[in-house]
């Protein structure tokens, strides 16, 4: 099957743990023949939806709706928080399988697709890996509600690979590495380990998921002629309705080859304006 088609496909699956299990299944026989990708003139259009295959649980609220998550030796907090990572992490898969399959048509170097289905598959690993702790901790995932703010993002940049490149990765993805830090420090102090391994796996492959989301953004930049930083800047102002802020794990976001140039400028501008 067309690496295309098979990322339309994924993205059709409604149940989280299939998706999950079948993406990692046939990433792997398609490494394992070669992880080929058609030319350009052999593709046909996957035929992507709008709207990624799910089950109607979890409920989707706005933001202020997401139960708010307070980590301590009892479970039910743990358990709030890992409902929300694990969200993100299923939305995360989505959001890469349509990265690599929706510029189907965009003249790009095979090794776009190929990095984006990596991510997807990373992706999948982390639910997977998460979904294990949320249920060891007595939770399911669908039971809370949950927003669908990383998926809006997608659709708002979908007509530009390059407004897609400049929010998601370099946005949101970013702001995970800012924030996993003290997720991590909060599951050691009260003693949950078995949490803290997966989210440390789930740190190091993200702050490799930001890196193929710069890198791929600035070639994509550099080929239209266009100056990176400031670009960056009027496609996130542009797209991405929340605020890019402070504090940022600048160490983290250097590993992935995001310096202050992008992101000091424009938390300087969000922290001028009145949202
Ligand atoms: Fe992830
Ligand atoms: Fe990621």
């Amino acid at each position: 099957m067309s690496l295309f088609a098979a990322a339309a496909r994924s993205l059709s699956i409604e149940d989280p743990i299939e998706k999950c299990r079948e993406t990692r299944r046939w990433v792997a026989a398609w490494r394992a023949q070669g992880a080929q990708v058609e030319p350009l003139e052999q593709r046909s259009n996957p035929g992507l939806t709008d709207r990624p295959g799910r089950l109607d649980r979890p409920l989707l609220v706005s933001p202020n709706d997401v139960p708010k998550r307070k980590i301590t030796g009892a479970p039910e907090g743990r358990r709030a928080l890992l409902h929300a990572i694990a969200h993100i992490e299923l939305n995360a898969v989505n959001l890469a399988l349509d990265v690599a399959a929706r510029y189907w048509d965009v003249p790009m170097p095979d090794a776009f697709h190929r990095e984006w289905i990596g991510v997807a598959d990373d992706e999948a690993k982390h639910f997977l890996l998460l979904h294990d702790r949320l249920t060891a901790l007595g939770g399911a995932y669908g039971e809370l509600p949950a927003h669908n703010g990383l998926w809006e993002s997608a659709i708002a940049t979908k007509g530009d690979i390059l407004a897609r490149l400049a929010v998601v990765p370099m946005v949101l993805e970013a702001r995970g590495l800012d924030v996993t830090p003290m997720m991590i420090d909060k599951f050691t102090h009260v003693g949950d380990l078995e949490t803290v391994a997966a989210l440390e796996i789930i740190y190091e492959d993200e702050i490799g998921h930001v890196a193929v989301g710069r890198r791929w953004f600035e070639h994509v930049a550099d080929a239209r002629g266009l100056e990176r930083e400031t670009t960056w800047h009027e496609l996130v102002r542009t797209y991405f309705h929340g605020q890019v802020k402070r504090p940022f794990n600048k160490p983290a976001r250097s590993e992935a080859g995001m310096h202050p140039e992008y992101y000091e400028p424009l938390a300087d501008w969000y922290e001028g304006i009145d949202l």
